[in-house]
């Protein structure tokens, strides 16, 4: 029989409304729920191979081979569900312009759950899928689908999954990242997150928050009405960062920075230019716009930003298998 190889690609998203806290920190069950927008620009190619004579899994990532031992971990749930202890050959690209400084993580487990399921002869449905991306990083289960993506929380490993809100919008969304700073965040998302859960004051506030607005921003979305997703996503960003900045110890992905990029949205937003920000686990501002507005936001924001350090982005597709 031939040895199993197969390719998958998968996009990053962004969160408009964010997951910020975990319940289940083993099986990666959310506090509360999300919905996030698929992205078109960056994305990561990942291959598994199924090698025989190896008795241990290989890692690539770039081309540079590293420790697998994370990438076992979730390999091993894989082989678990197939029933195979083969090791694999994994060799992935992030097709993520060098130090954006933005998470790939979500695209890497998205991808490497489709390929590596495949190349086990798994038959996993979406839903199926979704549920095992989030085992690798919890963003990563709304990486399957394109365009918006909920991520219904549930409150075990069965329940807890992505769906597709509108996959692919008619709506000329864009998003652009105005890279301040590439260099490695400094507190981890999972490090950050359950500081937050243990020791925000805030917290009880903030996950029956984020209920409201996952409803509103869905309403929002399906009345195409960008001002009160714009408003919405803005706010669910800061108060994440607030919440952050409450905890103990308090931390911050704040820079000097991404106040000038977010005081430049501001400013544009005064001069009757529709534009929102939001930010993740890093200094790295993202603004929401629509397409007809795209060139002055632009103009504006390369008065204080080099060209590389903005890359713009649409909606973009679901996980897909390219060879197998
Ligand atoms: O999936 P993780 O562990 O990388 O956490 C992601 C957390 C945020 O990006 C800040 C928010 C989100 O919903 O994606």
């Amino acid at each position: 029989m031939q040895t199993p190889k197969v390719t998958a690609r998968a996009h990053t998203n962004i969160a408009l409304v964010k997951y910020w806290g975990k319940k289940d920190e083993q099986l990666i069950i959310p506090q509360n729920g999300s919905l996030s927008l698929t992205l078109d620009h960056f994305y990561t190619d990942t291959t598994v191979c199924l090698d025989d004579n190896a008795t241990q899994d290989t890692f690539i990532l770039n081309g540079i081979k590293m420790d697998p031992t994370k990438v076992t971990k979730f390999m091993d749930l894989i082989r678990q569900q197939a029933n195979v202890s083969t090791p694999a050959i994994i060799e992935s690209v992030n097709h993520v312009p060098t130090m954006a400084g933005l998470a790939s993580s979500a695209s890497a487990y998205a991808a490497l759950a489709l390929a590596g399921s495949k190349a086990y002869r798994l038959e996993l449905s979406p839903k199926d899928l979704s549920r095992l991306a989030r085992r690798g990083s919890g963003s990563a289960c709304r990486s399957i689908y394109g365009g918006f993506v909920e991520w219904k929380k549930g409150y075990d490993d069965a329940s807890s999954y992505a769906v597709p809100f509108i996959e692919n919008p008619t709506w000329d969304i864009k998003m652009i990242a105005i890279v301040v700073n590439g260099a490695q965040k400094k507190v981890a998302s999972r490090a950050g997150m359950q500081t937050v859960v243990n020791t925000s004051p805030y917290y009880p506030a903030w996950i029956k928050q984020a209920e409201l607005d996952l409803e509103n921003i869905k309403q929002a979305i399906l009345a195409k009405d960008f001002t009160k997703m714009g408003q919405i996503a803005e706010s669910s960003a800061m108060r994440m960062h607030a919440l952050n900045l409450s905890a103990t110890p308090h931390f911050n992905y704040i820079e000097a920075q991404s106040l000038v990029a977010i005081t430049q949205v501001e400013e544009l937003r005064a001069h009757g230019i529709e534009c929102y920000y939001t930010m993740d686990a890093g200094p790295n501002v993202k603004v929401i716009c629509q397409g007809k507005d795209l060139q002055a936001i632009l103009a504006k924001l390369k008065q204080h930003f080099a060209d590389e350090q903005l890359l713009v982005s649409a909606a973009g597709p679901g996980a897909k298998i390219i060879t197998s």
